[in-house]
């Protein structure tokens, strides 16, 4: 089986999870796309979506997905994304697709975060992938700088400029032994927006594809 169809088959398993007549919390990148292919077949059956990016708010408008403003939203049941990697405490790196910033606002109003991934996104410590930190432009040098002291590598993503109008720093070099500590460290420099680390809030289910069908983790 492909990346791609793990991929399909988790989406697929998180229709499962969207609450009819509730509104739904969606991601952004491939999996998630997935996910909102799917979920024009049950269009009708759900109030509508906040999406958590432009581009998954157009992929729902085309599909005839009423969407909603988050501001006009004070609780949904469930938000459903992807994820660059996620530990065994369902700990997560986002924002390979650079939508990190919006990703963790949905998600902060969703009662649960169903992550839905193919097995090779499945890690013993979060890290090998560069971990996202969306930066105000002005202050794209001072946060280079801090973030080497805290002993990244990090790369500005070249031509990229998130929905917000901030730049992505993409840190290379990180063995995140303690997600929550790392997370609220970035979140303390001047100058950044968000980083990826999705540890304080991290998933509640993950669906994770593999060669034998998908497995489901949920948060102890
Ligand atoms: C976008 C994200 C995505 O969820 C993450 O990059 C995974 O993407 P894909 O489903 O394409 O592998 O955080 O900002």
């Amino acid at each position: 089986m492909t990346q791609d169809e793990l991929k399909q088959q988790a989406a697929l398993r998180a229709l499962d999870y969207v609450v009819e007549g509730a509104i739904v919390g969606v991601g952004t990148g491939s999996t998630a796309n997935f996910f909102i292919d799917g979920l024009a077949a049950m269009k009708d059956r759900i109030a509508g979506a906040v999406a958590s990016s432009e581009a998954s708010a157009r992929r729902l408008a085309g599909h005839g997905i009423r969407l909603l403003d988050l501001n006009d939203v004070d609780h949904m049941p469930v938000y459903v994304d992807g994820a660059d990697e996620i530990d065994a405490s369902l700990a997560m790196i986002k924002g390979g697709g650079g939508a990190l910033t919006r990703e963790k606002i949905v998600a902060a109003v969703a009662g649960r975060f169903v992550c839905i991934c193919d097995a090779t996104k499945k890690v013993d410590c979060l890290g090998r992938f560069p971990l996202p930190v969306e930066v105000i432009p002005m202050a794209r040098a001072q946060v280079t700088r801090e973030l080497a002291r805290l002993g990244g590598r990090p790369v500005l993503r070249e031509g990229f400029v998130t929905d917000n109008g901030n730049l992505i720093l993409d840190v290379h070099g990180l063995q995140i032994h303690d997600p929550s500590r790392l997370e609220t460290a970035i979140d303390g420099i001047v100058g950044v927006v968000t980083n990826g680390l999705f540890a304080r809030r991290g998933a509640d289910v993950l669906l994770l594809a593999t060669a034998d069908g998908v497995v489901v983790y949920e948060r102890t």
